[in-house]
């Protein structure tokens, strides 16, 4: 996607050196656009837990690179396997991560330790280019969505709901969520997206409402207990989210706050839709609520804030009463039963186990 007129990605080799990889520092945004320059496993194991890299996908691409750095210094079995176990650990509930390192360590496990660099800088790069495809296509598949609902209010804007950031920030580029967003919009489709502050980490208020005002999407950034209330009224005609992890039945991890908006969704007969690469989903795991397993961050996540003061600087204030102790589950599960669709880069298809196999009959 294109940042004041130049197109970038959220991950790539430096063309300078070849070797060492560029990402944004999404601690940083809105405010500033701070590239950061990876170079070596811990570089790339931080980045990932202190998300200054987040989104599925993009941790998944992110840590291939981290592996190919590991590489660098030590190309060995024994070490390239630890390394990955390094990166794999760094966050537990988006599935891309393991799904990611588990097909770098097949590709790898089978090449000489002298041609292991090269090899691994490949594959991640097939990784990236793969998930730029499926994004877009993604985009096309959730456009369609989007026009069935404006041809059925001609002559008044399409609302669309969205919670978290599940756009090229947390992708390679396009988005899950975002990209029929912005195919709808670039067709000229008036679409308005209703953005969930998304507390604690505020990924909708700094990364998609950046991201959409980049692309001159219009916009509405909301309190995340606003969109109950904005569907009983009639101002949200389809809910678009990401997903972390989805099982074989349909079931969708996604940032917290997410089950809501589709327990809220349904009440409100409001289709409630879940985007997602096959990366995402987890053929292993049936039911979500017990077999996802849900990041618990820190509790200053819950109980600090942080913001740009009027004079510029980028300050932390605490928000809840000192002393009181805060609890931050990062993900929640929706039911499949929930959600009105899985849009994929195959197609949309029922959250359950039928409609996954009508889309993938190579796992039914
Ligand atoms: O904790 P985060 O910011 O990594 O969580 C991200 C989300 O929950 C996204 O909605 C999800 O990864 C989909 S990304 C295309």
């Amino acid at each position: 996607m294109k940042v004041n007129g130049t197109p970038y990605r959220s991950v790539w080799v430096n063309p300078q050196d070849g070797w060492s990889v560029h990402i944004f520092d999404q601690t940083r945004l809105p405010w500033s656009l701070d590239i950061l320059k990876l170079t070596n496993l811990a570089d790339t194991a931080h980045a990932i837990r202190s998300m200054q890299v987040r989104g599925a996908p993009l941790i998944g691409a992110v840590a291939a690179y981290g592996l190919c750095l590991a590489l660098r210094v030590d190309a060995s079995t024994d070490a390239m396997e630890r390394d990955a176990a390094t990166l794999n650990a760094t966050r537990p509930t988006a599935v891309n991560l393991r799904w990611a390192l588990d097909r770098m360590l097949t590709q790898l496990r089978n090449t000489p330790a002298m041609e292991r660099v090269a090899a691994a800088y490949a594959e991640a790069a097939s990784i990236c280019e793969e998930d730029v495809a499926q994004c877009a296509a993604i985009g096309r598949h959730g456009k369609a969505l989007i026009e069935q609902a404006a041809a059925s209010k001609p002559g008044t804007r399409v609302n669309v709901l969205t919670h978290c950031n599940a756009g090229w920030l947390a992708t390679v580029d396009w988005g899950t969520a975002l990209a029929p967003i912005y195919a709808a919009h670039d067709a000229g489709i008036d679409v308005h997206v209703w953005v969930d502050e998304t507390r604690p980490r505020n990924q909708g208020a700094a990364l998609t409402a950046w991201e959409l005002g980049s692309h001159g999407v219009p916009h509405t950034v909301i309190a995340d207990n606003a969109g109950g209330h904005l569907m009983q009224h009639g101002e949200v005609d389809l809910c678009i989210v990401g997903a972390d992890r989805v099982t074989r039945t349909g079931d969708a991890a996604n940032k917290i706050g997410t089950y809501l908006k589709a327990l809220a969704a349904r009440d409100n007969d409001i289709p409630f839709y879940v985007a997602l690469p096959t990366s995402t989903i987890d053929w292993s795991v049936a039911d979500g609520v017990t077999g996802i397993p849900i990041e618990e961050r820190s509790q200053a996540e819950v109980t600090d804030i942080t913001g740009r003061t009027a004079s510029g600087e980028i300050v932390t204030v605490r928000v809840a009463a000192s002393g009181s102790p805060a609890a931050n589950p990062a993900f929640d599960v929706t039911p499949g039963r929930l959600v009105s669709g899985l849009i994929t880069e195959r197609g949309v298809c029922a959250a359950s186990l039928a409609g996954l196999h009508g889309l993938y009959p190579e796992q039914a």
